[in-house]
């Protein structure tokens, strides 16, 4: 099993290019499902996730091309199959996105139920309700969904919870459903939004992405589109904390500084200079050492979940104590031991963590356990003393494209061992 290796205490500099969103582009890449055309993504990551989802949708029917740019032309004119194992939906729960245009365009649909995953039980309970709700007949058993339906009709849905798989499944079901919905509570993150747009350029009709309301009028079909997916906010915000958590100077380019407003407020409160431009952001710690920061993780535009790790790393050495507190996952807490395990000052009460500020970590063997939470653990062996060695870094593969190579583009000591 690769390990990531890491000898701590370098303050990172330089620029670092940000790759396209995983979060974007797995519900796009489903999305092709709903055309009777060829849609041409561009702006793709190179994750594991991504493979999966070309692997899975390539079981479908979909014939899938990645030419030298790194672009995707995903041509489902072939579809004949509407399954999603349990094989395959185990090593990627985003597999549940296939659900909604398998039941919008041809009617039916067999998905394994996704099981839980280390931060928590991930119940898709409010996917299924919608669906029902647009008309679909879902029966659960054995272990998978199984959907089947006429042409769905349009209704008026209000989610128990902010949800963003299950906003982008019903979102698209809706697009090729008979009249009008209208998705209340809907997720109103930057992804949720950039699968709107790409809805949009393939024919469909949507109003209030980005906003707690969406109205999707329904159209007779979908054409194909060439469509870039968004930048990856999550990975901007890791090499950010990167430059911050060992005082660092480092521009994120390539990106959007438009879709981090609580994550920029937070590091400026701890102390960061930050500097914006149309498509990069730069963090300046002028050698200082940063100032502990208290949040709560809540859906966008608050504090994101997937942020939560990499400022816990970051409050383990910041100057006095950090309150985090994570509302959206019930267990996202496994890197809590891991940092302790490096010398961290960490108490967890329910959902909060109590992060005293310590002088310095000191390197140490440690596991990641679920994909940030493996980021925050790399962030924290950049600035422990001596040697950190990470185990299981295919935690990391998943959302970060060549995070070695990209952190030791800036001055880090990083290497990755088999
Ligand atoms: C998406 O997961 C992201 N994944 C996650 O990123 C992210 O952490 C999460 O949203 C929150 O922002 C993708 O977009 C592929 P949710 P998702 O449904 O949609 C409960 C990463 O690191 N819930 O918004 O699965 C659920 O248990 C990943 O890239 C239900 O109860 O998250 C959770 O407590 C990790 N019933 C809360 O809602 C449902 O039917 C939010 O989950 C659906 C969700």
């Amino acid at each position: 099993m690769a390990k990531i290796v890491i000898q701590g205490g370098v303050p990172l500099n330089g620029d670092v290019m940000i790759s396209g969103a995983k979060n974007a582009v797995l519900p796009i890449l489903a999305a092709s499902l709903l055309a009777d055309e060829p849609m041409d993504i561009g702006n793709v990551p190179h994750l594991n996730d991504v493979t999966t989802s070309m692997a899975l949708l390539g079981e479908m029917g979909v014939q899938l091309t990645l030419n030298e740019h790194m672009r995707i032309l995903a041509d489902p004119r072939g579809v004949d199959r509407f399954l999603a194992s349990y094989e395959q939906v185990k090593t990627m729960r985003a597999s549940i996105l296939v659900l909604g245009p398998l039941v919008a365009r041809f009617g039916q649909a067999e998905v394994s139920l996704p099981g839980g995953c280390a931060i928590g039980s991930r119940p898709v309970d409010q996917h299924i309700r919608g669906l029902q709700a647009l008309g679909a007949t879902i029966r659960v058993e054995n272990g998978y969904i199984h959907a089947r339906a006429g042409r769905l009709k349009g209704a008026h849905i209000v989610m128990d919870m902010v949800t963003v798989t299950g906003t982008e499944n019903i979102m698209m079901a809706a697009t090729l459903a008979q009249g009008t919905t209208v998705i209340e509570n809907a997720a109103q993150e930057p992804e949720v939004v950039d699968l709107a747009h790409c809805l949009i350029a393939m024919g469909a009709q949507i109003e209030g992405a980005g906003s707690n309301t969406i109205v999707v009028h329904g159209v007779e079909r979908l054409g194909g589109c060439r469509y870039d997916v968004l930048p990856d906010r999550i990975e901007t915000g890791t090499f950010l904390v990167a430059g911050a958590i060992t005082r660092g100077k480092v521009r994120a380019r390539g990106t959007r500084s438009d879709t981090l407003d609580a994550v920029l407020n937070k590091l400026e409160q701890a102390g960061a200079h930050i500097n914006t431009t149309a498509d990069s952001i730069e963090i300046d710690m002028r050698g200082n050492r940063p100032r502990a920061v208290s949040f709560s993780t809540a859906p966008y535009p608050s504090f994101p979940t997937d942020m939560q790790a990499q400022f816990a790393a970051l409050n383990t050495v910041a100057e006095g104590v950090g309150v985090v507190t994570e509302t959206v996952f019930e267990n996202r807490f496994m890197h809590i031991q891991e940092l302790v395990r490096l010398g961290a000052d960490i108490q967890v009460k329910g959902e909060s963590a109590i992060i005293r500020g310590v002088e310095t970590l000191t390197g140490a063997q440690i596991m990641a356990t679920d994909l940030r939470a493996s980021a925050g653990l790399v962030l924290a062996g950049l600035v422990a003393q001596g040697e950190t060695v990470v185990d299981r870094v295919y935690h990391i593969d998943r959302g970060y494209e060549n995070i070695e190579e990209k952190l030791s583009g800036l001055g880090a000591r990083i290497r990755r061992i088999a």
